[in-house]
Formats: structure tokens, C-alpha cells, sequence
């Protein structure tokens, strides 16, 4: 047997009804906020990331599934949704083709990382994303969304955290004022955080080595030393959440592990998956667009992992399913007109099963059970020389005759 590849899961009958119902709410609420889909390639050109997510993360110094392909062209698979949505939205200069360039879509990533409980190396986002838009209040619409999908899938003890980074203008005071808070004590840092205070020093605040933890305590925070504009932005961003009643909390070491981000970046953490507790994550990125090339146009949204999300529904949501109706045949004239009823049932819109290979009855009975069927229609014998046929309710366990025209009819009312 040749096993799935490790970091990969195949989604079974059992499982796929709960990622059917978060892509159902997913879908439904971002409909609700004016976001249209868009469905990007799989695979693109490794500069988009190294150039979009950036040379000094982790998921392109480390986790990208990259190679040459034929024509001699560096390929990689996409390890996350927002380079190639501001692809999308500049190649095809969707800020004209589109009343508001509020973008979603849903679909598998890809990282080289150590698997373990809710991290994968295929794993699934719903990535949301608008383009051209700087008021706060498009911030605070952006985390409303986030905020009513988790509430919407009745996910517990949800926490949102914000933060502000700064922009072009006050980063490099705080980065400063960072590196010389460290001082001497860079040394005693691992050899990751070192390296970050040559490439990135504000991902010094990602560091989760326990050691390193007292020193980075210390470090300053990144809202002192935002600018006037970034300051009011933040302030912005706080009251709308406010007017929406939604609750915040600042977390001054949410610097988020890509590079791209500018003021806003966010998250939603879940109380029940342990050490990868990020349901969803995000922020702005007003320089994105316009180093991949596009116009100077401002950027921001999240992405939610959609295997965190199903992990974090409460027990039987998503479970149900339509009812169903089993039409059972008796004999062979019975098993013809019970294959037109089938069909009948199916046009109706009704979800209607049968046993096509030929069974005794109390075996199709048993199947009947075994599908949980709702209602059973008997088909056969004098009744159906009658025009007639049996319906049982398989609940009440109750049988009556039903004129056969009156089949559909009859069938929709007990499965009500
Ligand atoms: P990210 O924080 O790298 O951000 O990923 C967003 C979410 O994807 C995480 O919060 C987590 O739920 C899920 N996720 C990430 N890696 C894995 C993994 N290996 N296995 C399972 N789930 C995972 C981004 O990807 C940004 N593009 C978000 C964004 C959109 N920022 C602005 N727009």
C-alpha cells in the first residue's frame, strides 16, 4: 500500500460534513459583506513569494515546495493566498473590472513544516483580501468578518488580538529603539533571534524559545513609536471594533511572520488546540501591491486555517443531513416502476435511495435502516396492480396505501 504523504490528509465521509458546513457559513458571510471569489492557480512563480511573503521569513527560507519545472521555470506551490490574490487583482486590473475589489477564496496551501496537531503540509484557507481602501473603519470590517465567522460557527472561547506595527515612516525608529533596548543581551538570544536582528528585528517577538522569553519581556513595544498618522489609524481602528462591540485585546508581540505587514495585523486564537492556537491571522499591507509591481494601492485582510476551524466546531455541527427516502421493489414488475419512482423522488429535488441490485425485501429493509432513511416506499405485488403503493414512516414505524400518482407529494410530507 502506498501511504498518503506525511503532512497530508485525505477528508472522509464522517469528516467532510463539517468542512461542507464551514465553507457553507465561509461562503455565506463573505457573500453577506460584499467579497466576490476568485480561484487562483495552485502553482506560480517562486519570485511572487520570495519578492510577495518575503526573503526573510520562515516560509521561504525553510517551507516551500519549490522546483524547476520542464521548461526550466522556477515553480513553487503556493505556501499562502495574499501574493497571488494582489497578482490577480493587478494582472487582470481588477480595481476597474470590479465595483470594490473586496476579494475571497478558498483552497489548499502549501508549507514544509513538522507536522503535529492543527499544522500541516497541505493544509486549506479561506483568504479574504481588499485592495485601495485606508480608512480604519475598513480594518475594523475586515476583524468584524473574521470575528462573525467564528462567532457564526459557534467556535468557544474565541480570543481577538490586535496590534500595530508602524509603517515606512516610524518602523525604522522603533526597530532602533529595539536593538538597543537588546543591547547586551543579543548574545545570550538563540541563534534565530540573532539572525532576525540582522534581517527583520521585529520578529524577535516570535521567538517561542522558553529561555529567550525574560529578556524579550523587556523589549518596547511597537505602539510607542508609532507616528502621528499610524497612532490615529490604530485609534481608528479600536473605536469602530468598539462601536461594533467587539472585544479586543492589544498583544504588543503580534508582529505576524511575514513580511509584508504595515499598521493593522490581527488574530483570532482558539482555546482548544493547543500550541497552534491561531484560527485565523492577518493584518494590512500597504506596500505589497506596488513592490509586486501594481499600483500604489493600500491592502489588508486574513486568512483562517480552514482545518484549525473544523477542529475548533463544537461536537455535531455540520452533522445533519437531508432526509432521505429508500424505495424498496417487490418482484420484478415491482423493481421497474420502483426504478422510475426513484427517479421521480430524485427530480423533486428529494434525496432518494434504492438497492439496484436485485435483494429480498427484508434486505433492502435493513439497508433502509442502515442509510437512516426517513420514510420507505414498497413497490410491488397487488397493491401496484392497484395503482397503489406502501409508505412507511420509518420513525413512527407507521405504514399506509398512497395512490402511486401521488408518490412525490406524499414522500415530501413525512420527510418534513
Ligand atoms: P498565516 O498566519 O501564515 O497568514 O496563516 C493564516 C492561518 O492559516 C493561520 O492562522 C492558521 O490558521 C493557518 N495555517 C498556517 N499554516 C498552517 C499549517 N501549516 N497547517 C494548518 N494551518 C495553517 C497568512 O497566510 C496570510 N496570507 C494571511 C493574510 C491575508 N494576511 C493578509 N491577508
Amino acid at each position: 500500500m502506498i501511504a498518503a504523504v506525511r503532512g497530508t490528509h485525505d477528508i472522509l465521509p464522517g469528516q467532510v460534513e463539517r468542512w461542507q458546513y464551514v465553507e457553507r457559513i465561509a461562503r455565506s458571510l463573505c457573500d453577506r459583506y460584499g467579497y466576490v471569489e476568485v480561484r487562483t492557480p495552485v502553482i506560480e512563480r517562486e519570485e511572487l513569494f520570495s519578492k510577495g511573503t518575503g526573503e526573510t521569513t520562515d516560509i521561504v527560507q525553510k517551507e516551500m515546495y519549490s522546483f524547476t519545472d520542464k521548461g526550466g521555470e522556477r515553480i513553487t506551490l503556493r505556501p499562502e493566498a495574499t501574493p497571488s490574490m494582489v497578482r490577480a487583482f493587478v494582472e487582470h486590473s481588477l480595481e476597474h473590472a470590479l465595483p470594490a475589489a473586496k476579494l475571497y477564496s478558498m483552497g489548499p496551501m502549501f508549507r514544509y513544516e513538522r507536522p503535529q496537531k492543527g499544522r500541516y503540509r497541505q493544509f486549506h484557507q479561506l483568504d479574504v483580501e481588499v485592495f485601495g481602501l485606508q480608512d480604519p473603519a475598513v480594518d475594523a470590517e475586515v476583524i468584524d468578518l473574521a470575528w462573525s465567522l467564528i462567532e457564526s460557527l459557534g467556535i468557544p472561547q474565541a480570543e481577538l488580538v490586535i496590534n500595530s506595527v508602524g509603517c515606512a515612516n516610524c518602523r525604522p525608529q522603533f526597530q532602533e529603539a529595539l536593538l538597543k533596548a537588546l543591547g547586551d543581551d543579543l548574545p545570550k538570544l538563540c541563534a534565530d533571534c540573532q539572525r532576525r536582528a540582522q534581517t527583520n528585528p521585529l520578529r524577535i517577538y516570535d521567538c517561542k524559545v522558553p529561555a529567550d522569553q525574560p529578556i524579550i519581556d523587556r523589549l518596547p513595544h511597537s505602539v510607542d513609536y508609532l507616528c502621528e498618522s499610524c497612532a490615529t489609524h490604530f485609534a481608528g481602528v479600536k473605536a469602530h471594533l468598539d462601536t461594533w462591540e467587539i472585544p479586543w485585546k492589544v498583544s504588543h508581540r503580534l508582529v505576524r511572520g511575514l513580511d509584508y505587514y504595515t499598521r493593522t495585523t490581527f488574530e483570532v486564537l482558539g482555546q482548544t488546540l493547543g500550541a497552534q492556537n491561531a484560527l485565523l491571522g492577518g493584518g494590512r499591507y500597504d506596500g505589497l501591491v506596488k513592490s509586486l509591481g501594481g499600483p500604489d494601492r493600500t491592502g489588508i485582510g486574513f486568512a483562517a486555517g480552514m482545518e484549525r476551524l473544523v477542529l475548533a466546531l463544537p461536537e455535531g455541527r455540520g452533522e445533519e443531513s437531508a432526509p432521505k427516502v429508500f424505495v424498496v421493489a417487490v418482484g420484478d414488475d415491482g423493481r421497474q416502476e420502483a426504478l422510475k419512482i426513484l427517479r421521480e423522488l430524485r427530480r423533486a429535488g428529494l434525496s432518494a435511495h434504492m438497492e439496484l441490485e436485485a435483494r429480498s425485501m427484508k434486505s433492502q429493509m435493513k439497508r433502509a435502516d442502515r442509510v437512516s432513511a426517513r420514510a420507505a416506499v414498497i413497490v410491488g405485488g397487488d397493491e401496484l396492480s392497484r395503482g397503489e403503493l406502501t409508505l412507511r414512516d420509518m420513525r413512527a414505524g407507521e405504514q399506509t396505501a398512497i395512490p402511486r400518482a401521488n408518490v412525490v407529494h406524499a414522500v415530501s410530507a413525512v420527510l418534513k
